[in-house]
């Protein structure tokens, strides 16, 4: 499964340009707003999973953060990314795994994710997933998802996804999060269509 997963997503990625995706921001701006309101020292180390090209990492080490991580399924995507920040690229660790394989060797203090969550549609990767958030994020973190929500598209990029609402997502999570803050944002496709999604900010308990 896993292998076809790559083959997919390196695939989109070699076909299109970052800004032709339908998921492409010129300016993530839900995503810097929650970040900046969770990571308030530029020394907190932030992931971003499932990052592919988007240039969420280029306004993040602009700020000046000190410790980011983006990981993708796509070693495509991540050289797009890495070609387009030129010598600033050595300040990011660049990880190519599969979210649903993944075990972290250290810990953050902020995992972001839009639009990855949603791809996963068997139960048995969303547990995977939620366990590897889990180990990775320090005590107090936060976890912030951006995912399709409750009238979101079915399907993206040719992948069944799963639209989620915050009481979907309360469940998944359990007693081990509390919410902060949860968003509706209805995003402008290149192509000129509307997406709705669920930005919900999570912190882990002590
Ligand atoms: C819809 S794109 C979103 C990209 C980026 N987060 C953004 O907002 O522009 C989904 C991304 O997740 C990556 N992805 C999909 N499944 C994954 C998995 N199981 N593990 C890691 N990355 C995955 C894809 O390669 C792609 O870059």
């Amino acid at each position: 499964m896993s292998g076809e997963r790559k083959l997919h997503w390196e695939r989109v990625y070699e076909g299109k340009e970052p800004t032709e995706v339908s998921w492409y921001q010129p300016v993530p701006e839900k995503s810097l707003e929650l970040i900046h309101s969770a990571a308030r020292s530029t020394s907190d180390s932030i992931i971003d999973v499932g990052g592919g090209a988007s240039s969420l990492v280029d306004r993040l080490l602009d700020v000046g953060y000190e410790d980011v991580s983006v990981l993708d399924i796509s070693g495509k995507a991540l050289q797009q990314s890495v070609a387009r920040l030129g010598d600033l690229a050595a300040r990011v660790r660049w990880i190519e795994a599969d979210i649903t394989d993944f075990n972290p060797s250290r810990s953050y203090a902020v995992w972001h994710d839009r639009a990855v969550f949603h791809f996963l549609t068997e139960e048995t990767d969303r547990q995977r997933y939620i366990a590897a958030m889990k180990a990775a994020l320090r005590a107090e973190g936060h976890f912030l998802l951006a995912t399709f929500g409750p009238e979101g598209p079915l399907r993206c990029s040719g992948l069944d996804i799963r639209r989620y609402s915050v009481e979907m997502l309360r469940q998944l999570l359990g007693d081990d999060f509390v919410l902060q803050s949860e968003e509706i944002d209805e995003h402008r496709t290149p192509a000129g269509a509307t997406q709705q999604f669920l930005y919900s900010w999570w912190q882990a308990r002590a």
